[in-house]
């Protein structure tokens, strides 16, 4: 019994440190198997799975009404009919940089985006998938796969009456999914390029892993700019070139105790010099060493 109890607080204090994330080489299925199914929804959660995906990944938005959705853009017209439905409600918008005619989701209720088809874009045999929310997709995955929701463009709030971190602490506790007694079939990583984010995940001491991302024009060439890291988030997850171009970059995560999952290996990007996706992946993971990778193509993913 009081073994028992010994080792459950080890555990729990490994996941709260983050250091207990990943037990092997991973396999973060990117917005699902999003190489053959479009992009967050149902169907690609269910094929990443059945393609032996460890985790599946989710990119949150929150609609007008509070709730959090998986939606990759902050605008819904890239991989929805919206405009076609509600050809009067874009707006101006700057959204990453670029000032553009959008129709942005955190515009729309979720009964409204309920009515958007989000499959037919990239394949009219997918015409009935919607766009879900993350209780739908935690209530597809929980027991099967971890989740790795990101905090996606927290800039687009400002202004706006949203709390992102608060909202994404309050559904991981309503699915219990963080503490003591979370579900250990359905590990939890927390992912933003925010800084701002993730320092307030940290305060709020979330209780998850939380990966910072960092985008291919970040400057992040020394072992000083990862430690600076250190006890703020537990891992890092570089866009794949940093690590390509320079190797250390591991070497000074995993220093620092700190974890490294580059994005995104995927056949729609195939660098030259890989054979194919596969030897792209068996690259990182073993020659590289990062310890787990996103990937559009879960079914691809090289098993030792
Ligand atoms: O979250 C890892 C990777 O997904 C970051 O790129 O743009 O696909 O969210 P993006
Ligand atoms: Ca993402």
């Amino acid at each position: 019994m009081l073994r028992s109890a010994v080792i459950l607080l080890a555990l729990v204090t490994m996941t709260m440190s983050g250091e207990a994330q990943y037990s092997k080489k991973t396999l973060v299925a990117h917005r699902g198997a999003s190489a053959d199914a479009p992009e967050h929804t149902l169907a690609a959660y269910r094929l990443a799975m059945a393609q032996g995906a460890d985790f599946v990944e989710q990119d949150l938005a929150v609609t007008k009404d509070g709730v959090l959705i998986c939606l990759h853009d902050a605008s819904l017209e890239r991989t929805t009919n919206v405009e076609e439905l509600f050809p009067d409600r874009a707006t101006t918008q700057t959204i990453e940089g670029r000032t553009r005619k959008a129709w942005l989701a955190n515009d729309f209720t979720l009964a409204e985006i309920k009515r958007l088809d989000a499959g037919s874009w990239f394949d009219p045999k997918f015409k009935d998938e919607k766009i879900v929310t993350f209780d739908e997709a935690v209530a597809l995955i929980k027991g099967q796969a971890g989740l790795f929701p990101e905090l996606k463009t927290p800039e687009i709030y400002a202004g706006r009456d949203v709390k992102f971190e608060e909202l994404v602490a309050a559904a991981l506790d309503q699915h219990g999914l963080r503490g003591p007694k979370a579900d250990p079939k359905t590990p939890i990583i927390l992912q933003t390029f925010g800084e701002a984010s993730a320092r307030k995940l940290a305060q709020m001491k979330i209780g998850v892993p939380v990966v910072l991302l960092i985008g291919d024009g970040r400057n992040f060439d020394s072992a000083e700019k990862v430690k600076a890291w250190k006890g703020i988030v537990q891992g890092l997850g570089p866009a794949k070139q940093i690590v390509l171009k320079n190797p250390d970059f591991v070497k000074w995560a995993h220093a620092e105790g700190m974890t490294v999952t580059p994005y995104t290996i995927t056949t729609r990007d195939l660098k030259s010099g890989f054979a194919d996706v596969t030897a792209e992946m068996n690259h990182y993971l073993y020659t590289l060493g990062v310890d787990a990778v996103f990937t559009d193509n879960p079914d691809k993913f090289p098993r030792k």
